[in-house]
């Protein structure tokens, strides 16, 4: 039988190093293998069916969809999503989880209820509210834009005056405002790669010189960092919290072990290869191959 893949791209030319990474491991194992831009694809409604098209095909012909949908882009996904999710075709996740993977806070929504230990979180949208939270938070405290993503959306405050006066700028820009008790560590955090059953790959991000965040855009760098059994834990059960069988979990450990801070279910592999020397997406494509088989 000929097993047909498609990815479902951004569109952005050229492609990010992840999505030819991907595409040309998938090129080594599939006969078809296909690039789908998110915006070229047409959904179609009527009173008998419903389908989704690239050109004249059908995705309901693929054996498996790879989404690569970023936060940007997660009012255009969904709906595709869930279409394939009423089209029965496999992929690593639900419609469902572009709404709670996009939105920082709703993941730890998620993540709270499956008993996976995240820090104390607010979300408001006043700023007489946001005070009255801000009155009873230690110091630093973190402030975030809902779907950031880079750290660039993360602003670390030392003082309560700072934080309120970046509370008044995120009102006047209609965001809501998400505040976060800021977990102590020594600026680093631990991302751990889980598809299936399988963690495939981790790391740990150390901030660079004077930073607190710990990205690699913010200057961080990456090194090879096995999980503990208590993060790995903490990772299978992130993944069926947010319902998706491929996911990137970001850890702090803390003196009372690990806590999660995000999740990211279109993760960038170049940071995550570099630092493991782990064909990161070859992992990832043979799990694809064993979801088709099942
Ligand atoms: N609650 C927290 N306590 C301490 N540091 C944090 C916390 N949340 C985020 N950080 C730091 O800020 C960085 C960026 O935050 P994150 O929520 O991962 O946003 P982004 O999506 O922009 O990466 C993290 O990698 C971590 O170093
Ligand atoms: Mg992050």
């Amino acid at each position: 039988m000929v097993m047909k893949f498609a990815l479902i791209g951004p569109g952005a030319q050229p492609p990010s190093y992840t999505t030819q990474r991907l595409l040309e491991e998938a090129r080594k194992k599939f006969k078809k293998t296909e690039h789908i831009p998110l915006i070229d694809i047409k959904l179609k409604i009527n009173n008998k069916e419903i389908d989704a098209l690239y050109g004249k095909k059908s995705l309901k012909e693929f054996d498996y969809i790879l989404p690569r949908i970023d936060s940007k882009r997660a009012v255009v996904g969904y709906p595709v999503i869930r279409f394939l999710d009423d089209m029965n075709v496999k992929k690593p996740y639900v419609a469902e989880t572009v709404l709670i993977a996009h939105n920082k806070f709703i993941t730890l929504q998620e993540l709270a209820k499956a008993g996976v230990k995240v820090p104390e979180t607010y979300l408001t949208g006043s700023k007489q509210s946001a005070e009255e939270i801000l009155k009873k938070q230690k110091l630093p405290v973190i402030l975030k834009i809902l779907s950031s993503f880079g750290g660039k959306g993360v602003l670390i405050m030392e003082t309560k005056e700072s934080a309120m006066s970046a509370i008044e700028a995120l009102q006047t820009l209609k965001q809501e405002i998400l505040i976060e008790e800021y977990l102590p560590n020594p600026g680093e955090d631990i991302r751990g790669i889980i598809a299936g059953d399988e963690i495939i790959a981790s790391y740990k991000r150390i901030a660079g010189p004077g930073e607190k965040k710990a990205n690699i855009h913010a200057g961080g760098r990456g090194v090879a960092y096995k999980l503990t059994s208590e993060m790995e834990e903490v990772v299978f059960r992130s993944a069926e919290a947010v319902k998706s069988s491929l996911l990137a979990v970001d850890m702090i450990e803390t003196k009372d072990g690990p806590r999660v801070i995000e999740v990211n279910i279109n993760p960038g592999i170049q940071g995550m290869e570099k630092a493991t020397n782990i064909n990161v997406a070859q992992r990832i494509i043979e799990f694809v191959e064993s979801e088709m088989k099942r």
